[in-house]
């Protein structure tokens, strides 16, 4: 299989973890895969199936299978490579719809909570900000997310409404189109979450998180710890049915504690991996590989008669 890794080109020297991982147990399972940046490809548009692209200036043969790692800066342009290759027969997983709608953060709390999963009461601002509604309807103290983004960049916590009230007044003057939202805040295990990986509609594992400065946000990336957690059932039925109703064939599904039981928090296309790889000892990367493989091989028979490669893939000097 010829797999494609979409990837943005790193910002500094270092290959990302989970590219070098993944590029690794290609080798192990006799994938040919390679990581292509957006900025490389040109997309034309035209009549007909054709079964090549341009990538880097020139005609290149399509890849078996696609993996978007854009994940949450997922933009215009990799969304449209994206449906460009879904529309010549590539295998894409994740596919564009299920991506673009996970980017958005209200959007993919909707769709979940359409399909009656459990998320944490949300309500989108409307400036000016009508504090008393806000107390409530969601109540102190609140989160504060923005509408994309990962990492935890973009969420706070605002105890009071005196704060909040502030914290409005900011956001407002510095960009009122800005989309915010307001969730319940979910305290009864402060700075703690669980990443579930749902892989090809299986469970590979989860992992408990916890914040390691107090903050309230466990992601890995600030600094949390991560611990290997043994699945229960309704751990395993809730990151299921999350990932099936966002339409995400490979999901990392974030769950907070409420109470006894739990709550999802977000649904991630392209979870980072290194932290839940080295607290449970699971290989992500090849379950994800293997997925990409049986989705292929399933579809093999693809709208559009493959050819045989005849042009070496050009490489590129950044990649
Ligand atoms: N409603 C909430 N209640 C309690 N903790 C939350 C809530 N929302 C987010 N968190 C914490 O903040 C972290 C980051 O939030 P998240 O929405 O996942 O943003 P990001 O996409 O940047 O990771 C979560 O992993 C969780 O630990
Ligand atoms: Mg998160």
């Amino acid at each position: 299989m010829d797999l494609w890794i979409l990837q943005k080109r790193p910002s500094g020297l270092l290959e990302p973890f989970e590219l070098t991982r993944l590029r690794e147990e290609a080798r192990e399972l006799g994938i040919r895969a390679e990581a292509v940046a957006p900025e490389e490809i040109d997309l034309i548009v035209s009549r007909g199936g054709r079964r090549s692209i341009r990538r880097c200036g020139i005609e290149v043969d399509l890849p078996d299978a696609l993996l978007p790692r854009t994940g949450s800066a997922t933009d215009y342009f990799s969304l449209a490579i994206l449906r460009q290759m879904e529309h010549l027969g590539v295998q894409v997983i994740n596919s564009s719809q299920a991506i673009e709608a996970v980017k958005d953060k209200l959007y993919s709390l909707q769709i979940l909570a359409q399909n009656n999963l459990p998320i944490p009461r949300t309500m989108l601002v409307r400036f000016p900000v009508d504090v008393d509604l806000v107390a409530q309807q969601i109540g102190f103290p609140c989160v504060v997310k923005l509408l994309v983004g990962s990492y935890g960049e973009g969420v706070l916590l605002s105890r009071d409404p005196g704060s909040f009230r502030d914290l409005m007044e900011m956001i407002s003057s510095l960009d009122r189109s800005q989309a915010v939202i307001l969730q319940q805040y979910i305290g009864s295990h402060p700075g703690q979450d669980l990443r579930v990986w749902v892989i090809g509609g299986r469970v590979l594992g989860a992992m408990l998180r916890s914040s390691a400065d107090g903050s309230f946000k466990a992601n890995i990336s600030r600094g949390g710890n991560g611990q290997p957690y043994r699945l229960r059932p309704e751990v395993e039925r809730l990151a299921l049915n999350s990932a099936a109703a966002l339409n995400l064939d490979i999901a990392g599904v974030d769950l907070l504690f409420d109470h006894d039981q739990y709550s999802v928090c977000e649904v991630n296309s392209a979870a980072g991996f290194a932290g839940f790889e080295a607290a449970t000892g699971l290989n992500v990367a090849g379950a994800i590989l293997e997925r990409c493989l049986e989705r292929s091989s399933k579809e093999s028979i693809s709208p559009a008669v493959g050819q045989c490669r005849a042009d070496p893939i050009p490489v590129c000097p950044t990649h």
